[in-house]
């Protein structure tokens, strides 16, 4: 065999591994999320109560409410007793599904736990989703930068990270006792292509992705589930961007992700944030993707202050008139 026989044997089966492997993604995502329309799972299987942290508004009261007209009564744990009374009052209007509101702040760490777990005592619990998130600034910052710094990493930390596994501490036992059960952690495409100036963000969200995945290898045998859902952007409070053909509401991505339970184990959680990943991955090597958050910042500061040096010149005419 000659050498360029060799080198057109390695290029062919090169050609060849990657044909295998899009394919392979093709018909994951054919049942991802089209298949997976017409085969549902049926959610009250796994049991008569969801939990669902963070459920007062966003991606969390949107799951709360498919879950309920998917049949399932509804435990809402989040931080506003009125928020909390007003969803539950939603809830059980709109999908005759029984409710239970938990008030507390995750942001507390360690000692809200007993307390949840309380109040939780007697429901058989089938699907937990911890959903509860928060970002520490309202907008891309230097680590540096953020505002009362010390306070927000350890609160950042408690309501992002902690809460994912002492919610699953206080639940699974259960599921694993009746062999059945549906955990889902809400991660985000932050968790796996991090984004600079949101770096503690991100680093929380692949806790939850690793987590999700290791939890899931370790007790699908004992029939539990454990589904990773990672969006791009939802229309919400946290991202305060309007729905467009990248920016989905959050009952929409609800309805689609929920779709998607049985079908896979890891999911942007509807086509549109999965073919943003796609491309993303495809068309934007990181290194770009990451000096591209900083340009955009840059760019915004410069903006930010060329406008405000014309107020001053304005208001400084309007004095000397
Ligand atoms: N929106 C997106 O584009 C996006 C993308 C990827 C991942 N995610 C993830 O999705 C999850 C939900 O995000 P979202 O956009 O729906 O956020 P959101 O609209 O801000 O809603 C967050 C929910 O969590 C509650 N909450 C916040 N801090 C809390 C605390 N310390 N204790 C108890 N409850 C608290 C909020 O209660 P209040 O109503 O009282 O504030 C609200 O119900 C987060 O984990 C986020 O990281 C979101």
């Amino acid at each position: 065999m000659s050498f360029s026989d060799v080198l057109a044997t390695i290029g062919g089966l090169t050609v060849a591994f990657y044909l295998l492997k899009l394919s392979w993604t093709c018909c994951c995502g054919l049942r991802e999320y089209f298949l997976s329309k017409l085969w549902q799972v049926n959610l009250r299987r796994y049991g008569q109560w969801a939990v669902v942290t963070g459920a007062t508004s966003g991606i969390g009261k949107a799951y709360a409410c498919e879950l309920a007209r998917r049949g399932l009564n509804v435990a809402l744990v989040s931080r506003s007793a009125k928020k909390l009374q007003e969803v539950a009052r939603e809830i059980e209007k709109q999908y005759g599904r029984k409710t239970r509101t938990i008030q507390v702040d995750f942001t507390e760490g360690h000692s809200i736990y007993p307390a949840i777990a309380e109040q939780l005592q007697g429901l058989e619990i089938g699907i937990l989703v911890n959903n509860v998130g928060m970002v520490y600034s309202d907008c891309f910052t230097y680590f540096l930068d953020v505002p009362d710094a010390g306070q927000k990493i350890t609160q950042l930390i408690y309501c992002n990270i902690l809460s994912v596994p002492q919610m699953t501490r206080l639940i699974l036992p259960g599921m694993v006792e009746r062999k059945t059960g549906l955990i889902i952690n809400i991660s985000s495409e932050a968790g796996i292509r991090p984004q600079p100036l949101l770096s503690l963000y991100c680093a929380t969200k692949i806790f939850v992705t690793y987590f999700s995945q290791c939890l899931h290898a370790e007790y699908k045998s004992m029939g539990i589930t454990v589904q990773c859902v990672a969006p791009f952007i939802v229309s919400t409070k946290m991202t305060n961007m309007k729905v467009n053909s990248f920016v989905k509401s959050a009952p929409e991505f609800a309805h689609d992700a929920l779709n998607t339970v049985g079908h896979s184990n890891y999911t942007s959680g509807c086509l549109s944030h999965a073919l943003q990943d796609m491309a993303l991955a495809i068309l934007l090597p990181d290194w770009i993707r990451m000096s591209s958050f900083l340009i955009i910042k840059l760019a915004n500061q410069a903006k930010r202050i060329k406008s405000e040096r014309r107020v001053c010149k304005e208001n400084l005419k309007i004095k000397l008139k």
